[in-house]
C-alpha cells in the first residue's frame, strides 16, 4: 500500500540550514503484513545528524580488533567511513545493530543528551549532502525513536515504529540515482518494516559509506552526549555500482573517534578470538 507524503518543514525545524521539502511514499509491514496507511505516523523531526557503535555482548568473544584502519577524530562522529574508489558509486548500504540504552554521562550537565546511530551515504568526503537512517536514544525527550534524514533536507521521525534498547534494528539504503532512494528501517525485534522511497533527494555523490554514532546537534549547538551500550553494526556492507570492488565493508575504514566521548573499532568476526581492549 502507497502512502503519498509530503510535508514542507516549518522554522520551527529550521536547526541550522535551509530545509528544503522531501516528497516521499512510505510502506509498511507488521509481521509481513501490510500496515494501514492511518497508522503510519512520519512527522518532522528536529535532531539532525547522526550518532555511535559497538556491539552484540554475545558476539563479543569471536571479534578481533584490526588497529591497522586508519584513525580520524571529529566532534560528532563516531564509527567507520569507507570511501568508494574513483569511478565507483556506492549504491547501497546495509546494517544491523541492537539499539543501545543510554544514560546522563557523569560531568555534562548539557541537555538534551542525545545520541544516534545510524547508517548513511556521504557526508564525509563529500558534504553536500548526506543520506541517513537509524535511532536515537535521548534523555528529557522521547527516549528511543527511529528516524532519517537527507541532509539538507530536515529529519523525520517514525513515530508509529517503537524502538527500545536491545532492540535488533536493520537498515538498508538503496540508491537508484544521486537523488532517488529507498530507506528500510526494520525492528526485526518486533517485525516491523518500513520503506520510505523518495525520488528527489539532495544531490549525493554516492561515495561514501557510512556506520555511524553521532552526537547530534541541537539548536544549532552539539547536544549533550550520554554514555550509552556498546553498538556494533553487523553484517556492514555497502554495494557499489561496478565490480572493481564491488563492496565495501569495514576493513580498511577510517575509523572516527569523539575524543574523550567514543571510540570505535572494528572487529572481526570470522576469527576466533578472545575478547581484549
Ligand atoms: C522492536 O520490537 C520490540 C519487540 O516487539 C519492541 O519492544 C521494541 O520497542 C521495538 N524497537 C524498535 C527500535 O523498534
Ligand atoms: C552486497 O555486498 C555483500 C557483501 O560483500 C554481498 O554479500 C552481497 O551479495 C552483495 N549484494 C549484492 C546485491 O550485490
Amino acid at each position: 500500500m502507497r502512502w503519498p507524503f509530503a510535508v514542507l518543514l516549518g522554522s520551527a525545524f529550521v536547526v541550522r540550514q535551509a530545509l528544503a521539502d522531501l516528497t516521499f511514499t512510505v510502506t509498511a509491514t507488521r509481521n509481513g503484513v501490510a500496515i494501514p496507511q492511518s497508522e503510519i505516523k512520519i512527522e518532522p523531526f528536529e535532531f539532525g545528524r547522526g550518532s555511535v557503535s559497538q556491539g552484540t555482548p554475545a558476539r563479543r568473544a569471536r571479534r578481533k580488533s584490526r588497529r591497522s584502519n586508519p584513525i580520524a577524530t571529529s566532534a560528532n562522529w563516531c564509527g567507520s567511513v569507507n570511501s568508494a574508489p574513483s569511478g565507483n558509486q556506492i549504491k547501497t548500504i546495509h546494517a544491523s545493530f541492537q539499539h543501545p540504552s543510554c544514560s546522563q554521562r557523569s560531568g555534562m550537565s548539557l541537555y538534551p543528551q542525545a545520541e544516534a546511530n545510524w547508517v548513511g551515504i556521504d557526508g564525509d568526503t563529500y558534504k553536500s549532502a548526506l543520506l541517513q537512517a537509524g535511532t536515537l536514544c535521548t534523555l528529557c525527550l522521547r527516549r528511543h525513536l527511529a528516524w532519517w534524514q537527507w541532509v539538507p533536507s530536515g529529519a523525520y521521525t517514525i513515530t508509529s515504529l517503537p524502538v527500545s534498547p536491545d532492540d535488533w534494528i536493520e537498515v538498508t539504503i538503496d540508491t537508484a540515482s544521486d537523488t532517488e532512494a529507498e530507506i528500510t528501517i526494520a525492528n526485526l525485534s518486533q517485525q516491523q518494516v518500513y520503506t520510505m522511497h523518495i525520488g528527489t533527494g539532495p544531490t549525493l555523490a554516492r561515495v561514501d559509506a557510512d556506520w555511524v554514532v553521532e552526537r547530534p546537534y541541537f539548536d544549532g549547538a552539539l547536544a549533550g552526549f550520554p554514555t550509552f551500550t556498546d553498538v556494533w553494526f553487523e553484517e556492514a556492507y555497502a554495494n557499489l555500482t561496478s565490480s572493481s570492488p564491488s563492496s565495501l565493508g569495514i576493513l580498511g575504514a577510517k575509523q572516527y573517534q569523539i575524543p574523550d566521548l567514543c571510540a570505535s573499532e572494528e572487529w572481526d568476526d570470522s576469527q576466533e578470538v578472545s575478547w581484549s581492549l
